[in-house]
Parts: C-alpha cells; sequence; structure tokens
C-alpha cells in the first residue's frame, strides 16, 4: 500500500481495557493488551493519517508524530473521548473491550473484610460507545467494530453490525489459538452486509495492515459516491 494513502484523513481508534472502580485500590477490568488497536493506529499513520488514539489502561507506547494519545481509564471516559472526537473523524475503529458492566457506587474507602463471608457488588450497564456513534454516523463516514465471541459467531458478529450500524466488523474468535486477547498474533475475518473474508494467523501487525487495506478501499468508495 502507498505510503501517502491516508494523507489528509482523520481516523479514530478506541484500544486496550477499560478499569471500572471498585474502591480506591480495586477495579473490574479485563485482559485486553491494547495490542491491535496500537497495530492499527501505526498503521493508519504510516498511510499518512492523522490518527486519534483513544487509549484505556495499556502498558504500551506510541511513538509516530501523526498520533495523538489521550489516555482514558473508565468506559465513561472513553466514551466522553469517544463523543468529543467522532463528529471530526473520517472513520473510527473501536477496537476497545469496553466492560459492559461498572459498579453503581465507588466506595470512597477501601472495602475492608471484617467478618464478612460475602460481597456483592451492585453494577450497571455502562454506555455503549459503538451503537452511540452508530447512531450519529453520517453518509461521508465509516465505523468500524470489532467483536470476539466464544459461541455463535457468526450470528453474534451480524447482530452487532447492524445494531450498532458498523459498516463492518473485524470478528476474532478465542476458539483459535494464538488469537485474540494478548496474544502477538490473531486470526481475523471481516464481514460486512454483502459477506465473509476470512484471513490466516497472522502478527498484529500484518492484521492491521489488511483491516487498513479493507479501511482505505472503502473510504475511497465513500469520496467516489
Ligand atoms: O457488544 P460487544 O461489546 O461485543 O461489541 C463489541 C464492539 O462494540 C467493539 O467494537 C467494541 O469496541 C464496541 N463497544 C463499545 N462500547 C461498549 C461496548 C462495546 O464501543 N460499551
Amino acid at each position: 500500500a502507498a505510503n501517502g494513502e491516508l494523507k489528509g484523513k482523520k481516523v479514530m481508534i478506541t484500544a486496550g481495557p477499560t478499569y471500572e472502580k471498585i474502591d480506591p485500590v480495586r477495579f473490574i477490568g479485563n485482559y485486553s493488551s491494547g495490542k491491535m488497536g496500537f497495530a492499527l493506529a501505526e498503521e493508519c499513520a504510516r498511510r499518512g493519517a492523522e490518527v486519534t488514539l483513544i487509549a484505556g489502561p495499556v502498558q504500551l507506547e506510541t511513538r509516530h508524530s501523526r498520533i495523538r494519545r489521550i489516555d482514558v481509564e473508565s468506559a465513561e471516559e472513553m466514551y466522553a473521548a469517544s463523543q468529543a472526537c467522532f463528529f471530526d473523524s473520517d472513520a473510527a475503529i473501536l477496537c476497545a473491550a469496553v466492560a459492559d458492566f461498572c459498579p453503581e457506587m465507588v466506595a470512597d474507602k477501601k472495602i475492608k473484610r471484617e467478618k464478612e463471608e460475602e460481597l456483592t457488588l451492585h453494577l450497571r450497564a455502562t454506555k455503549d460507545i459503538a451503537a452511540s456513534l452508530g447512531a450519529v454516523k453520517r453518509k461521508d463516514q465509516l465505523l468500524v467494530g470489532f467483536a470476539l465471541e466464544t459461541n455463535n459467531e457468526q450470528q453474534n458478529a451480524e447482530g452487532k453490525l447492524e445494531r450498532k450500524n458498523f459498516d463492518f466488523i473485524v470478528l476474532n474468535s478465542l476458539n483459535d489459538a494464538g488469537a485474540g486477547f494478548r496474544h502477538d498474533t490473531n486470526k481475523i475475518s471481516i464481514i460486512d452486509r454483502k459477506g465473509r473474508t476470512d484471513y490466516p494467523l497472522k502478527s498484529k501487525t500484518e492484521v492491521a495492515r489488511d483491516i487498513i487495506d479493507r479501511l482505505s478501499d472503502e473510504l475511497k468508495h465513500l469520496t467516489l459516491n
């Protein structure tokens, strides 16, 4: 792919997990490393795009001068940053593993064990960033989602494509060895309203190339319409 292929395009990417505070020293999180999202950001920047990378808590660095990084912790913070950025973006790739639930209340002091045998945490649903952006997406914008499924992957992915108004969705299955969370490799399928393309197991850098090839293609078509 040509290096300046995405010159002048603004791409927003969410990456990593979110942490939902329970008390000052504890949180609910997940195993997302952020590697896939960071690889996508690097690939977009390499092709000339101006990237805004909205990152949850991850142990990763970004070097590229065309990547503006916004660090967030919770789903609520990621939602706010995404809302602020999307309007001005040509495309958004939602790669973050956003918590679906967060504690209803955050204890202001460390919760003590004392003599309790049980502790009940009340959780409430977080906002769906993808669905909220899908609802305001314009014809000149692309929205790309991810799905990590343990069962009924095709059907679940198609459901998300519709519900969240994605242009296409990247499916990675937890059933594949070497794919998904924390690995340096990934095995994906890209699903849109016309069908499905399966890709072999590759490094996340190479997977990012495949995804951005597709994104870039679709952006060209948007421009032509
Ligand atoms: O419904 P599910 O969480 O499996 O959907 C996954 C897709 O939706 C991913 O692209 C993820 O980044 C996005 N998502 C989001 N905000 C949420 C939950 C999921 O943007 N609160």
